[in-house]
This record gives structure tokens, C-alpha cells and sequence, in this order.
């Protein structure tokens, strides 16, 4: 396990939460921890993540698995009479903000609504607090003559104030992509919906190289594919700024800004999907991915993080109207 492990690390400059494959090895350990978190850390809410991390990654996990699930699922309907409309008012633009945001918002600070998805930003730190999208297969489907080189590419929110809006200038040269919260591709069924998505105010500093074009995309694929094979997804995303520990022993969050406007480059990023299947049933799956290089081996599930730890991380209440009992499951577990 141990030479697998120190293979992977050393291709990717990856990942310490391959640790959860059991070593009693401290040095490796202490090598991938750094590994994860960049540099010297300790912070109770980055050890929650890893310990999560570790357990998700134990050979027995699945064994967990609720068998009688579906039974409770089945006796606590959840109530979908917000959701009934007459189907003329299925493409006006406040049943759509409806019907995304049913479950609650996370805050209320500098809302922004779009055709296909909600954003709260974040005027200090000029990228948003969250995201929301509700996704069916239509969404990622490609309409006609939709391609993402036909947007109109990057521009500024223009409804936000100038002291606060990032602008492309910000990201030339600093070395980050301009990362998509709410993708691109989870907006393809108009060129109308694709382009809003490309607003100054939906995107956030994401390494490119192995992080932005690498595992995260891959984790916005995976959401596709929950979307396909069911009834729909609704994804909450968002950066973190997690603290470490410094040398002195106290915690301390640092994080990069860029450009004149100095946008926060997010130490971490956070995506929640709660996925209906066509039963009606709901199960919540709850990530955080550092933004840093990683390998594409690590499998997603590794990421899982309990919901209540994204919440306080990142002062959000997530998915608030829904029970956590009405759930299925919550990231595979079902919810006590
Ligand atoms: C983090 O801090 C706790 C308590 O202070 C300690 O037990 C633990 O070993 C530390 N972890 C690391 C990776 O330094
Ligand atoms: C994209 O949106 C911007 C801002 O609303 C608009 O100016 C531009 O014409 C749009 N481009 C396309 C291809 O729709």
C-alpha cells in the first residue's frame, strides 16, 4: 500500500488524503499532510476534513451502507407543493429563482440572480459566497449551435459597484484560471444560459494545472452524471479560507489575493449536490477539494466532507428546508 501511495504522490505533488489508506508510517504521513495543506497547518476544521477523508477511504467503508434506506425514505415523502406550477409559468424567470433556491438560501449578501443560477458575492473578497444551481439532464445537454467559444467570454458583473468588481486584468498573469462556480457546461442548453456564466461575479481563482482542468472538473463531470440519472441536482458551491497553524503555534488563515482589485485566491472550495432521483428521494453529497495540484487517481469520494463542517467553515446554512432526516442517505450514510 505504502509504495502505491508514495507512487502516486510523487506524480502528482498530490494529496495527503490518500492517507486514508491505512499507514502506521508517520514520516509519509506528515509528508502528504504537508502535502494537502501546503505548508504548516493544524486546524481543527482541515482535521475534521481529514479524518473524514480517512475514514471514506478505509476498505470497509461501503460496508455501511444503509440496507433499510429505502423503507425510511419512503415514509417521509418530501413535500414538493412549493414545486407545482402551472406550466405557463415554467419559463418565467421567478419560478425558475423559485425552484432553485426552494431548499433556502445560504445568506442574503449582494444576491444575484441569472436566467439558470443564483450568486451571492462577496464584495471584500470579490469572488462569490455561493452559487446555486439546479440541474436536470436538459441543462447538460448541448442545444443547437451552443459552444462555450461563442460566449462572449470573461466580463465584469456590471451590476456590481466598481470598487468591488474583479475584472479580467485582476487574473492576467497571476498564474490562475478564472474558474467557473457555476460551470459552463452545466448551462448548455442555451448560449443565452452558457454565456451568463461567464460574469466576473460566478468565477474565483482556481489553479489550473491539475486542479481547475483536473480533479474539480472532473467532479463537475460526476455532477453531470447525477443529473442524467435523475430527476435532478441541485449544487451549492463556494470557496473556503480555511485556517493553519504557523510556526508560533496559532492559527491563521492566508490566502493570496490578485491583481489591483486583490480577488482572494480561496484556499479551498466546497460543492454540495443534493440529488432527487425519480422516486422523489433526496441524498446529499457534500464536498471540499483544496485548490491545489492533484492527482485525478484520487477518487472523488476521498473529498467528502460532513455537511455541518462546510457549514461552519464557511458561515453558510446549506439546504437549510430540508430535514437532514428526510434524506436517504448523506454522503452514504443514513442520516441519525
Ligand atoms: C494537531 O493538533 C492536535 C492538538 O493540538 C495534535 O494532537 C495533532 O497531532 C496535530 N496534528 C498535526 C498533523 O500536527
Ligand atoms: C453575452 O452576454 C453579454 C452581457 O449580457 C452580452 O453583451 C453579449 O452580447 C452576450 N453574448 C452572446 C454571444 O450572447
Amino acid at each position: 500500500m505504502l509504495v502505491r501511495l508514495a507512487a502516486v504522490v510523487s506524480v502528482s505533488g498530490g494529496l495527503g488524503f490518500l492517507l486514508g489508506v491505512e499507514t502506521s508510517n508517520t514520516d509519509v504521513k506528515s509528508r502528504l499532510w504537508n502535502l494537502i495543506c501546503r505548508g504548516p497547518h493544524n486546524s481543527s476544521v482541515e482535521s475534521e476534513i481529514y479524518d473524514n477523508a480517512q475514514k471514506s477511504f478505509t476498505p470497509s467503508w461501503y460496508q455501511f451502507l444503509p440496507v433499510s434506506a429505502s423503507v425510511f425514505a419512503a415514509s417521509v415523502p418530501v413535500d414538493k407543493s412549493l414545486q407545482v406550477a402551472p406550466s405557463s409559468a415554467i419559463e418565467s424567470p421567478t419560478y425558475r429563482v423559485g425552484e432553485i433556491m426552494q431548499y433556502g438560501y445560504p445568506g442574503m449578501d449582494t444576491v444575484r440572480f441569472h436566467g439558470d443560477f443564483v450568486v451571492s458575492y462577496d464584495r471584500r473578497n470579490r469572488v462569490p459566497h455561493w452559487v446555486f444551481e439546479h440541474i436536470k439532464k436538459e441543462n447538460c445537454a448541448y442545444g443547437e449551435g451552443v459552444d462555450r467559444n461563442k460566449c462572449g467570454g470573461f466580463r465584469e458583473d456590471e451590476t456590481i459597484h466598481p470598487y468591488f468588481r474583479s475584472t479580467n486584468a485582476d487574473y492576467k498573469q497571476s498564474g490562475y484560471d478564472r474558474g467557473h462556480l457555476a460551470a459552463a457546461s452545466n448551462h448548455r442548453q442555451s448560449l443565452k444560459a452558457m454565456n451568463e456564466t461567464f460574469v466576473l461575479s460566478n468565477i474565483a481563482p482556481q489553479v489550473g494545472a491539475g486542479f481547475n482542468r483536473g480533479i474539480w472538473n472532473s467532479l463537475e463531470k460526476y455532477t453531470r452524471a447525477l443529473a442524467r440519472k435523475n430527476r435532478c441536482v441541485y449544487i451549492c458551491t463556494g470557496p473556503l479560507y480555511l485556517p493553519r497553524k504557523d510556526i508560533d503555534g496559532k492559527l491563521y488563515v492566508k490566502y493570496e489575493v490578485i491583481g489591483a482589485n486583490h480577488v482572494a485566491v480561496p484556499t479551498h472550495f466546497f460543492k454540495v449536490l443534493v440529488v432527487e432521483n425519480e422516486k422523489g428521494e433526496y441524498e446529499m453529497k457534500s464536498f471540499v477539494l483544496p485548490n491545489a495540484p492533484m492527482s485525478e487517481e484520487i477518487p472523488l469520494k476521498a473529498f467528502q466532507t460532513p455537511i455541518e463542517t462546510i457549514e461552519r467553515a464557511a458561515g453558510l446554512l446549506l439546504f437549510e428546508k430540508i430535514p437532514r432526516k428526510r434524506f436517504r442517505r448523506i454522503n452514504g450514510d443514513v442520516p441519525k
